[in-house]
């Protein structure tokens, strides 16, 4: 966990959808409420921002790869957000599969118990997927906050992403981290 005589991390993990153009607008507002933030990005999601912009924001590198053996290591953080979290990253999280280092992270903090909130960015055929409803249950059932649904996001009508992209609720992930934690209110 972070040190509490001197800093707040919150783990920032990007997917590649839409909205992960706009993930300054996280950071921006996590910094603001006082948390170190520290970005990991899935491999696919890089393309999607600067990720200078980034890591100049945050003052730290934006991670998509483990740490070489002997590299320092991540911190823990104090609590985790996932957004926009991919229908790809969701599936493959919650069968345990770790071939990002996102995913790896995902993995083993889930087994934490660190709190981790999530805000999905998919259209309404692929949360109505079997597999996906499946993954979110599960997930909520290890204690992860997904925000699917009444007071989180809703999926959007298929090749309208482009329409809710400036739409997507940043906010409620810290605000919902903020009453799981008691920081960052
Ligand atoms: C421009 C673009 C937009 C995408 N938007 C979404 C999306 O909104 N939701 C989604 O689940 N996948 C979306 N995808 C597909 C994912 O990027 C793809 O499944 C990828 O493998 C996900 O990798 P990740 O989960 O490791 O980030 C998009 C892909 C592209 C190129």
């Amino acid at each position: 966990m972070s040190d509490e005589h001197s800093e707040h991390v919150l783990s920032v993990v990007v997917c590649a959808a839409a909205p992960a153009t706009h993930v300054e607008t996280l950071v921006r507002e996590a910094l603001a409420r006082d948390w170190t933030v520290q970005v990991i990005a899935t491999p696919s999601a890089r393309p999607f921002f600067n990720g200078a912009t980034i890591e100049e924001l945050a003052g730290s590198a934006v991670r998509s790869e483990y740490s070489a053996p002997g590299a320092p290591r991540s911190k823990l953080p104090e609590a985790i957000i996932v957004a926009p979290a991919t229908f790809n990253t969701i599936n493959q999280w919650a069968l345990g599969i770790s071939d990002t280092y996102a995913l790896g992270i995902l993995a083993e903090q889930t087994g934490l118990e660190i709190p981790i909130v999530v805000i999905p960015f998919v259209s309404e055929a692929l949360a109505a997927r079997t597999p996906f409803e499946r993954s979110v249950k599960a997930l909520r059932a290890e204690g992860v906050s997904v925000l699917l649904g009444p007071g989180g996001i809703r999926p959007h009508p298929v090749h309208t992403e482009a329409e809710h992209v400036s739409s997507f609720p940043w906010l409620i992930a810290l605000d919902e981290v903020a009453g799981m934690t008691g920081f960052g209110l």
